[in-house]
């Protein structure tokens, strides 16, 4: 079939990935949905089920740092446009093995970009090519008690995963202003919902929670993270991805601020209710701080807003409580995810902490 636009998807196998798939693929029978991912531990193409034998979506397995792999890809399939997800996504990992970050954030990036530059360069100018960077505001570093990120605020990255995804965002804007490659950046604040790894704080704890494990706090519990429904993300970056000004960086958050202790009284207090036994707050345990730990996270999404009509659509109480009873009713899913080598990182990261 003669697809109107091919647009390839990196990560697409990830937390975001995966349920920007589910949406795009389904709602655009027209366009080709190519999946690029090499399935690191946080890749799972379980998430896919609903869409893996779409006619309009294929899944090629390859590493973005592999150039000619890459190259072979863009060969084939021609695409029309790229949003790239594909990251090292994990602070805590990041400090104890910033390797992989540097090579798949930055180096896997820049590959992207020289292929995108080379399709663009060959291509008739009526011809459009977007690439799509898809990025987090820890690239902005940490607020204090006041105040937002928006899309002026300087970088200021404070861990190797948020310095390679600055660097990632710098090369993409250099692309732009250099060789004229047509391309927007979001930076999106913290998201949760199905399908995300149980390193992350809320299906750790969830996970935890579940199975009267300690749940870990760490340092004092009063730092901030903005949280965004994951669904509402996916909704942002196709609006941005169809309708940005190239260019443009957009900022996109839930306008949801709320402190990790808060937060996770808020699932002990939800699990109490749903599973109706026990006092799960009484496993909270204060562990020692993550070095560099940013305070506090806030983005203004007013420019999303204005331009292009954007805001959340979940409230924090609808989603984390659909979050919660997803995990509870998944629970397979999540056991799947937790390998030996979870056991070893999690042995890593929180025995001694
Ligand atoms: P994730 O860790 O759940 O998924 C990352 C995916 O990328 C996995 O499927 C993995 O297999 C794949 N991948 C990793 N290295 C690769 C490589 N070298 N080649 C090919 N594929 C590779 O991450 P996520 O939480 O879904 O985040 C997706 C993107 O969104 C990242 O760029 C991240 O920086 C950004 N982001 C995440 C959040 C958040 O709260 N999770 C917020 C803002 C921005
Ligand atoms: O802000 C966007 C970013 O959000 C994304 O760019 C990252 O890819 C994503 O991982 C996320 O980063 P955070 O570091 O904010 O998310 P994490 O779930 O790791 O931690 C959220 C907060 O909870 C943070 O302040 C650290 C704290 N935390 C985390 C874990 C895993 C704990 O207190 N205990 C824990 O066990």
């Amino acid at each position: 079939m003669e697809y109107k636009q091919r647009i390839i998807i990196t990560g697409g196998a990830g937390f975001i990935g995966s349920n920007l798939l589910l949406y795009l693929v389904p709602k655009y029978s027209d366009t080709l949905f190519i999946n690029i991912d090499c399935l690191t531990y946080a890749g799972n193409l379980s998430n896919l089920k609903a869409i893996e034998s779409a006619d309009n979506y294929v899944f090629e397995r390859i590493n973005i740092c592999d150039y000619t792999a890459l190259e072979d890809c863009f060969n084939r399939h021609q695409p029309t446009g790229l949003i790239h997800l594909a990251a090292e996504s994990h602070v805590d990992r990041s400090i104890t093995g910033p390797t992989a970050f540097i090579e798949t954030n930055i180096i896997g990036t820049f590959n992207l970009l020289e292929l995108s530059r080379r399709i663009m360069e060959k291509r008739r100018a009526d011809v459009p090519f977007r690439f799509h960077h898809v990025s987090t505001d820890e690239v902005f570093g940490s607020l204090g008690e006041t105040g937002y990120f928006t899309e002026e605020t300087p970088y200021n990255p404070n861990s190797p995963y948020s310095a390679s995804k600055a660097s990632s965002d710098h090369l993409v804007r250099s692309y732009h202003k250099t060789y004229g490659l047509d391309v927007v950046t979001t930076n999106c604040s913290n998201n949760y919902g199905p399908y995300q790894f149980p390193e992350k704080l809320i299906p750790l704890m969830i996970r935890n929670a579940r199975n009267g494990i300690a749940l870990p706090v760490y340092g004092d519990g009063r730092h901030v993270r903005d949280w965004l429904y994951v669904e509402d993300h996916c909704r942002a970056i196709d609006l941005v991805f169809h309708d940005g000004r190239a260019g443009e960086t957009y900022n996109i958050g839930g306008h949801n601020e709320v402190e990790n202790i808060e937060l996770v009284r808020l699932i002990c207090k939800s699990m109490d209710e749903l599973l109706g036994e026990g006092t799960r707050s009484e496993l909270i345990t204060y562990v020692n701080d993550r070095p560099g730990h940013d305070r506090r996270y806030a983005i203004d999404a007013t420019k999303i807003k204005h331009e292009l009509g954007w805001t959340p659509s979940v409230t924090f109480e609808e989603g984390i409580l659909r979050t919660i009873k997803w995990y509870l009713e998944n629970e397979e899913w999540l056991e799947n995810c937790i390998s030996g080598q979870y056991q070893e990182y999690y042995e890593e990261m929180y025995d001694k902490r």
